[in-house]
């Protein structure tokens, strides 16, 4: 059967007799390995993240075969990833994802974001926010350091970062794009390291699920502090970091301020997200415990710096 790119237009058929040649105006349908299979061209989309006129044209190229389809589509995007990657700079991307990957007496958070929410939850997306916070954690803690330490990364800082086998993460970035078809951005990274009898609390909220070692969502908040209950520092560090992505608290305030009603900002005079008898330092000194600092990240939210 010869087949034309849209259509088949001549069947030969062949016998003991010869072969005769019949001319066929055919649709798709009759002349199946030419059009990508419409489950293949799905599940292709959904593994890989490409585009849908890349899947196609890549499943269309190699008869439906998946594998050799979806090599061609990473040969492809490694090409046309920075190129691509250029073309999209300056689009709007304001969805994404916050990381939060906890360590020994550190954290680190991070913001990344794409232009649209089917991106971000595609694995490949989910992958890059990993290896983001995975660096900046390597690049940050690698020296032995005392006392607390705070540092907040620009998205050029991060951009210049490398993985631990050399590549560089604007690299992965600009091949991640290749791939989805969206501007990306590491907005912003914040990496903490606290004395060993500090404590860590995090919390996100709209968590991705199946992530393994990290944590994945719209928001997400760390909060150190001092004290707590022995057994129960998790629990109160959770706690806390509920109270600071639910009620957006902009500064930490002091234990004695007096609360001024549902407009407050400072955190510790706030009332208490999960025990509304009491103001965050009510709670606190119930606890026996002290807030040092704390750092809130809202996906997509503007922030002083722009
Ligand atoms: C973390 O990385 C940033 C960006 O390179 C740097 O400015 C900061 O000093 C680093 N902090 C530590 C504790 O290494």
């Amino acid at each position: 059967m010869l087949c034309g790119t849209k259509s088949c237009v001549i069947l030969i058929m062949c016998c003991s007799q010869g072969c005769l040649t019949q001319h066929v105006q055919s649709l798709y349908t009759s002349c199946p390995s030419l059009a990508a299979d419409k489950a293949l061209l799905l599940k292709l989309r959904k593994s890989t993240g490409y585009t849908f006129i890349n899947c196609k044209k890549a499943l269309e190229k190699f008869n439906n075969d998946v594998t050799q389809a979806e090599s061609w589509l990473h040969e492809q995007a490694k090409k046309e990833g920075w190129s691509k990657a250029s073309k999209l700079e300056g689009r709007k991307a304001k969805e994404g994802l916050i990381g939060l990957l906890m360590g020994d007496n550190a954290a680190v958070m991070v913001e990344v974001n794409c232009e649209t929410d089917f991106v971000a939850r595609n694995e490949k997306f989910q992958q890059l926010v990993k290896d983001v916070a995975l660096s900046v954690m390597a690049h940050n803690f690698s020296k032995k350091q005392t006392g607390y330490i705070k540092s907040v990364l620009s998205s050029e800082d991060i951009s210049k970062l490398h993985f631990p086998e050399g590549s560089s993460l604007a690299d992965q970035i600009a091949l991640t794009i290749g791939r989805l078809g969206e501007n990306i951005g590491m907005r912003r990274a914040v990496s903490l390291a606290v004395p060993s009898d500090w404590h860590i609390g995090s919390y996100v909220h709209g968590a991705v699920p199946g992530q393994v070692g990290i944590e994945m969502g719209r928001y997400g908040s760390l909060v150190v502090f001092q004290g707590g209950p022995k057994d129960g520092t998790d629990t109160l560090g959770r706690k806390l970091g509920q109270h600071i992505v639910g009620e957006a608290p902009v500064s930490l305030g002091n234990m004695d301020d007096i609360p001024c009603g549902e407009s407050e900002t400072r955190l510790l005079p706030q009332t208490f997200l999960l025990d509304p008898k009491y103001t965050v330092g009510q709670y606190l000194t119930l606890q026996n415990a002290r807030v040092l600092d704390f750092i809130r990240f809202q996906c997509g939210e503007s922030t002083s710096q722009e």
